[in-house]
């Protein structure tokens, strides 16, 4: 489901808190198992966060950067996923993780499932901030044509239920300036891991 503009009077505040969050644990890209450094760069706050090395993905419960462990998920993060799960049908969602993923221009996510949360009951709650970005949003296998969708700042995409395994990524980022992020696009992903 999408929920069109639904954490954009929550913006500003959101891009504020990312920083906070960032000071703690610095975005970076991270190498997937096949040795290739990812164009997306990332951090995580919440009880575990999503990492990738040489050795495969997983939630981990410390920043493997710095052996700390990841800052704590904001009231003000896990409300909004709340609340955005809540209007796509998805009562009492906690997430313990969010990924937080920085685009600039030319960045783009492969199709993919997420899959490494040991309970796929729970959905994922994805909010757009910043330049606007080309969803892709496929079917059950990676074959499956995927749907473009325009993603602009304050969107937020929910997805879970016979949804949840849906490969999903995002086209190249265009270029542009946006008046939150600069020349990029943060995508805060929330999960339920474990
Ligand atoms: C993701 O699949 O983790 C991110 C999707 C997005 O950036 O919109
Ligand atoms: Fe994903």
């Amino acid at each position: 489901m999408l929920l069109r503009g639904f954490a954009l009077t929550n913006a500003q505040d959101l891009i504020a808190t990312v920083t906070l969050v960032s000071n703690a644990a610095p975005f970076r890209n991270m190498v997937t198992p096949g040795g290739r450094a990812m164009s997306v760069a990332m951090t995580n706050c919440g009880d575990v966060g999503w990492v990738s090395d040489r050795s495969g993905y997983r939630y981990d419960r410390t920043d493997p950067t710095s052996g700390d462990p990841w800052p704590r998920m904001p009231a003000a993060f896990s409300d909004l996923a709340a609340r955005a799960a809540a209007a796509a049908g998805f009562d009492s969602f906690e997430p313990d993780s969010c990924l937080i993923n920085r685009y600039i221009p030319g960045t783009k996510l492969s199709l993919h499932q997420d899959r490494d949360e040991q309970d796929f009951d729970a959905p994922i709650v994805s909010v757009s901030l910043g330049l606007p970005a080309t969803f892709l949003f496929g079917g059950p296998r990676r074959a499956d044509r995927p749907r473009r969708v325009r993603l602009d700042n304050g969107d937020v995409v929910v997805w879970g239920g016979p949804a949840r395994l849906t490969f999903h990524g995002v086209a190249p980022l265009a270029d542009g300036n946006h008046a939150l992020t600069g020349r990029s696009r943060i995508n805060l992903t929330f999960r339920k891991a474990f």
